[in-house]
């Protein structure tokens, strides 16, 4: 019976939508009460040994607001030419990066640094992006729409879209409440999203998190590599890597120079990174330091994509890196044998969440 009256009140959104649609200099406006409200707390499955996943007290995630992010971040309706989506740089099976070293936009123009994995991205309190140039998920997804290079939109066109659509006043008033189509906005679009994105955690089931719970064991050569990683064996050399890839996100999330490039002054970044958000030279050539979880599924690496595999980064960090002006104290030549750097290699592999990427609850809704 519910259903029968849903797909009846869809009926009349669709009809009022289209008949609305022949006088585009007409606003749309569709009377949504009749739709139940009925909003039921998005209960997230963390870890227990993860940290707080916060929310802003204007954003609660819900079922429905969930449910209307996902939407839209798999909908091309957000790009201009309706050619692509979130997703097209963000995949789920490549634990929402894209494999690339630069992405194309809309235009089939590079972005210019390479798309980020988007595991537990809820976490990340001290900045988005490579750089940290914006504080939340709601204001990050503003940008990739009006981005020229990635979907160059514009909110009031999304909206517009957005209002006219037969599915998505419906989906906007389970989620927020609204009372009528008019009141979709670019400010609800974005909330949707960043509740969507704050799903996507880390499933526990990793190598990596079994044994931590107690459910697996390392190979002895894995656990070489995790003694390795988190400088456990005074006989071994110390990798140094968990100063800055710390359990359990496996990153800090601090903004360091790990040597990376070539600079012999803070004004020779071609990219300054950091240095662009605080405005201060000697965060120049700075970067976040990315989340090492499912590493394996998104090379290539580092904010330019220039390193292609996982051998190459860590030889990269056994060669102690380039001269580069605020080079991290850490990053120095390691030491590392052959032996060393092929069980650092298996540690990594055990960071591989497969569940993660193939949660349905991830996947686009339309599929
Ligand atoms: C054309 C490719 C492309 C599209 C489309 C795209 N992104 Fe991205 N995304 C990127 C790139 C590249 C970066 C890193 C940019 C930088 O640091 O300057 C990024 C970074 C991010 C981050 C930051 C993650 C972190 O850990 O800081 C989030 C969140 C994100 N994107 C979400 C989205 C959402 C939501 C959409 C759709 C509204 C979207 N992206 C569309 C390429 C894309
Ligand atoms: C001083 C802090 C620091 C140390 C120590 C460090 N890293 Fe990093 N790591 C970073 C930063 C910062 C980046 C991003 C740099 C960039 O893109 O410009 C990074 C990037 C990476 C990446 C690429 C991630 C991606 O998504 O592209 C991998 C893999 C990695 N590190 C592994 C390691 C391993 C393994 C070790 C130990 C051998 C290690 N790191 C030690 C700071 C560090």
């Amino acid at each position: 019976m519910k259903f029968i009256t849903l797909t009846y009140l869809s009926w009349i959104i669709l009809v009022l939508g289209c008949s609305k649609d022949t006088n585009p200099s007409e606003g749309m406006s569709t009377n949504l009460r009749d739709i139940p409200y009925t909003p039921i707390i998005y209960e997230a499955d963390i870890p227990e040994y993860f940290p707080q996943l916060e929310q802003p007290t204007d954003n609660p995630m819900t079922l429905d607001g969930v449910f209307l992010g996902r939407n839209l971040f798999y909908d091309p309706i957000l790009s201009i030419d309706s050619s692509l989506s979130c997703s097209s740089c963000h995949l789920p099976d490549k634990s929402f990066t894209d494999q690339l070293a630069k992405s194309p936009g809309v235009n089939g123009k590079l972005t210019p640094r390479s798309s980020m994995s988007l595991i537990n991205v809820g976490f990340y309190y001290s900045g988005l992006f490579w750089d940290g140039r914006v504080q939340s998920l709601e204001e990050q997804a503003i940008h990739p729409v009006e981005d020229v290079i990635e979907l160059n939109n514009t909110w009031p066109e999304v909206v517009k879209r957005l209002k006219r659509s037969s599915e998505y006043p419906e989906m906007f008033r389970r989620a927020f409440g609204i009372n009528n189509s008019d009141e979709i906005s670019k400010d609800l679009a974005v909330k949707a999203i960043a509740q969507f994105e704050r799903t996507l955690i880390s499933s526990g089931n990793s190598k990596y998190d079994k044994v931590i719970k107690g459910l697996a064991a390392f190979t002895d050569e894995e656990q070489l590599g995790f003694d390795i990683f988190f400088d456990r064996d005074p006989e071994l050399p110390d990798g140094e890597c968990f100063h800055c890839h710390s359990a359990p996100l496996l990153t800090s999330n601090d903004y360091l120079n790990n040597g990376l490039v070539a600079a012999e002054e803070f004004e020779d970044f071609q990219d300054i990174g950091h240095g662009m958000v605080t405005g201060n030279r000697i965060d120049n050539g700075k970067f976040r330091v990315p989340t090492l979880r499912n590493i394996e599924f998104s090379a290539p690496y580092m904010h330019d994509g220039r390193l292609e595999t996982l051998e190459d980064v860590l030889d990269h960090y056994n060669s102690g890196g380039q001269i580069s002006k605020g080079k991290d104290a850490l990053i120095s030549p390691l030491g590392l044998s052959k032996d060393h750097l092929k069980a650092l290699r298996s540690f990594l592999h055990t960071l591989n969440d497969e569940d993660f990427m193939s949660n349905e609850d991830f996947s686009n809704p339309k599929g």
